[in-house]
């Protein structure tokens, strides 16, 4: 199989990212578990029985997914062999794969792809999220997270990023056509992580900031 570009990356992919970030800000996991929180909050009780972290790397959001989710069948997709290695040390009860024909065989009751994305070429992205959307199962939702380019500081950390050197980012509504196009029946989108760790007991007010183009990230929830 070719070599990705991540895979360069995997071993350090944790350091690279919290030197590319302001120590204040810091996040050592802490922003991966309030993307799969809020996952989880707008879940509700849905119960997903087989969740699918696309573009899962390696694996940061794995054991925050099977917090939340501890009944769920956890999988892992990723285009870099070597990030998958390091997901594996990371939760080994997730079933990992590289091989999308893999995914014509299963179905998935939740998908989540967080910062995946602005990593595949513009004219490649409605690919990649027609094959998320085949591989929902009738009225799964999928999540996709993405850096706001319109919130100052994702850009400040975007820019100095290694891994971002040939990632192009993509706007809230540049995502909202791409989920229209591949089909999805409805959305709903909104804007977080408002808070960095030191204002954690904050969280609790995102919900009424979710149109505040100010959130390093936006989401966008899409249902089958
Ligand atoms: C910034 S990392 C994010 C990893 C993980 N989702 C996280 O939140 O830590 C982007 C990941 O997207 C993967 N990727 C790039 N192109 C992809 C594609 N076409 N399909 C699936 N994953 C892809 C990369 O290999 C890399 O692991």
């Amino acid at each position: 199989m070719a070599k990705s570009e991540f895979d360069k990356f995997a071993q350090d992919y944790d350091r690279v990212l919290g030197e590319s970030i302001p120590d204040g800000l810091n996040e050592d996991g802490y922003f991966a578990e309030y993307k799969i929180a809020l996952m989880a909050k707008r879940l509700k009780d849905r119960q997903p029985r087989r969740i699918l972290d696309f573009g899962c790397g390696a694996g940061r959001s794995l054991p925050h997914l099977a917090q939340y989710f501890p009944d769920a069948e956890l999988w892992g997709f990723d285009v870099s062999q070597d990030s998958l290695n390091f997901a594996h040390e990371r939760t080994p009860s997730a079933h990992l794969f590289s091989d999308w024909s893999i995914a014509e065989y299963v179905s998935f009751d939740a998908i989540v792809a967080a910062n995946v994305f602005h990593h595949i070429p513009p004219d490649q992205r409605p690919l990649a999220l027609d094959r998320c959307n085949r591989a929902l199962a009738p009225n799964g939702i999928m999540f996709l997270f993405e850096h706001n380019p319109l919130n100052p500081a994702t850009r400040w950390i975007f820019e100095r990023c290694p891994f971002d050197v040939d990632a192009e980012m993509l706007s809230l509504r540049t995502a909202l056509d791409l989920t229209k196009a591949a089909g999805f029946s409805t959305e709903q989108h909104g804007y977080t992580l408002f808070f960095p760790r030191p204002l954690a007991a904050l969280r609790g007010f995102e919900p009424y900031l979710k149109r505040l183009p100010l959130g390093a990230q936006y989401y966008v929830q899409m249902e089958k």
